[in-house]
């Protein structure tokens, strides 16, 4: 048998093929993955990006329960027409917070990463409670019940709690003052409101929904729509990179 024959052995013998086959696939592996667990991060550092505010978190807790992740991204890719669309493209920090990132796969709407403060309040209070009063042909589902939902206080500590155990930088007080915080952050004038903001810069702290009392889960959910995108100022993130 001459040397250019012997891939006769792979082919008439299946598990010589398999053996084969998960040789190659092992070293392919390790010469992707090896590099990694040498890297100090995957991710690099980018101003601004800090953990959620209990509201927000709320808020995202509501996004993905009701399954707004379904129809729209998270995430900007890096070609132009999605640039001039969306933004600047997403950076991997910017959802270095996110258990479970938000990055969807599927657009039956828009993409939602930069949607912060594209629109007013109560354009996104009606927009959610009745999708249609705004575009007339969307399909997207009515969310009117959010409005009469209160956002549950007693258990929110506990998922800042969760979320710092996976690695975001929830501090002691941040934990502590997670109840008083949801409240704080719909009240402006409330006494906690530039402790808030110290904790968590560019926190957008008004009455959301409108309504008096308590945060809905409606407020939960503008407060985290309006933050989106907002904390990473691309202004000065585009000028370093000019400076290279
Ligand atoms: C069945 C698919 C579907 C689901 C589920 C859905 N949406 Fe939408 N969404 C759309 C479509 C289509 C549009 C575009 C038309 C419109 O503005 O209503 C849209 C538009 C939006 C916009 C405006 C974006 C922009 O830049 O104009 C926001 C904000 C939004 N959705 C938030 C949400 C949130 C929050 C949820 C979950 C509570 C959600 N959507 C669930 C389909 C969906």
């Amino acid at each position: 048998m001459s040397f250019w024959n012997r891939h006769k052995i792979f082919e008439t013998n299946s598990i010589v093929l398999i053996v084969g086959i998960l040789l190659v696939i092992a070293v392919g592996g390790l010469v992707e993955i090896t590099p990694l667990f040498y890297l100090k991060s995957t991710i690099e550092k980018v101003d601004g990006v800090r953990p959620y505010t209990p509201l927000e978190l709320a808020g995202r807790n509501v996004y993905i329960r009701e399954g707004c992740y379904l129809c729209h991204s998270q995430m900007i890719r890096p070609l132009r027409d999605e640039i001039e669309r969306y933004g600047h493209y997403s950076l991997a920090a910017e959802s270095m917070y996110d258990h479970p990132f938000q990055w969807g796969s599927k657009r039956t709407g828009p993409d939602l990463a930069r949607v912060g403060g594209k629109y007013s309040d109560d354009w996104h209070v009606s927009h959610l409670k009745n999708p249609r009063s705004i575009v007339p042909q969307s399909v997207m589902p009515s969310y009117a019940f959010l409005a009469s939902n209160k956002v549950d206080p007693s258990s929110i500590a506990d998922h800042l709690r969760t979320n710092r155990a996976l690695g975001v930088p929830y501090t002691d007080e941040d934990v502590a003052k997670a109840a008083e915080d949801l409240k704080t952050q719909i009240d402006p004038d409330s006494a906690g409101a530039a402790d808030l903001l110290k904790r968590y810069p560019k926190a957008v702290v008004r009455n959301f929904d409108g309504q008096g009392g308590d945060p809905t889960e409606l407020d939960a959910l503008v407060a985290y729509l309006q933050m989106l995108g907002t904390l990473v100022d691309f202004k000065l993130y585009n000028e370093k990179a000019n400076l290279r």
